[in-house]
């Protein structure tokens, strides 16, 4: 086997462990997805989800990150909101819907009726094959919950959001350095390293 062709097999069978072992845990711990391991990671190194929370769950399907958000907090409300159907969680309120829509924005407004502790956001387009089309979009989702972020976060809250390491990235970054006194980017263990995507975290608003 030539060195190139070897090499290419042996990247293929170190993805596919990866792959594996974070799905396999999924199953066994009863997780309905393993981007549960993702929220895990994240709320490790950064601690923003409390017992008492308030929090959003943007593009929740098939609910990984709501069950757990639901199994912390035991004394907040819980919205997940996503444009696919979710099989219930105990103690999450789901909408059925488009987060894009502002109508959506006015329910979730009507549901919380004050400011949201936790806004988290895994929200991803449909991959069109064109990663850097797929950047862009999944970029502006990221875009359109800093924006919202603004009206509803209260004002020590934290926002965590999906990103693509794109040509855009910078665009994002800066719009979050301008309302957020604090903006990190973490990559959990639990991401595909093939994958561009990171996480955004985002706490303490400025007060503009
Ligand atoms: C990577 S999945 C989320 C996985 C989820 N965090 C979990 O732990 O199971 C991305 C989700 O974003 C949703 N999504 C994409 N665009 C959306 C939009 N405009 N409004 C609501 N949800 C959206 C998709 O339907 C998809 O279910």
């Amino acid at each position: 086997m030539k060195k190139t062709k070897r090499a290419k097999k042996s990247r293929t069978w170190v993805i596919k462990q990866h792959r594996d072992q974070f799905f396999k845990k999924a199953k066994v711990l009863g997780y309905r997805s393993r981007a549960s391991f993702k929220l895990i990671e994240l709320n490790k190194k950064f601690s923003f989800i409390k017992k008492n929370s308030n929090l959003l769950d943007i593009g929740s399907t098939p609910g990984g990150w709501s069950q757990v958000a639901s199994k912390i907090i035991t004394n907040g409300k819980i919205i997940a909101v996503d444009i696919l159907p979710m099989e219930t969680i105990g103690n999450v309120n789901f909408l059925n819907s488009d987060f894009l829509d502002e109508k959506t924005h006015e329910k979730i407004r009507n549901i919380f009726n004050k400011k949201i502790d936790v806004i988290i956001s895994d929200m991803a387009e449909n991959t069109t094959g064109n990663k850097t089309v797929d950047s862009i979009r999944t970029n502006n989702l990221c875009s359109e919950v800093i924006k919202f972020s603004l009206k509803m976060l209260s004002i020590n809250g934290s926002m965590v959001c999906k990103l693509f390491m794109g040509e855009d990235f910078l665009e994002v970054k800066n719009l979050a350095k301008k309302y957020f006194k604090n903006v990190e980017f973490f990559k959990p263990e639990s991401s595909r390293n093939e994958s561009k995507e990171t996480y955004i975290f985002c706490s303490l608003l400025k007060t503009l």
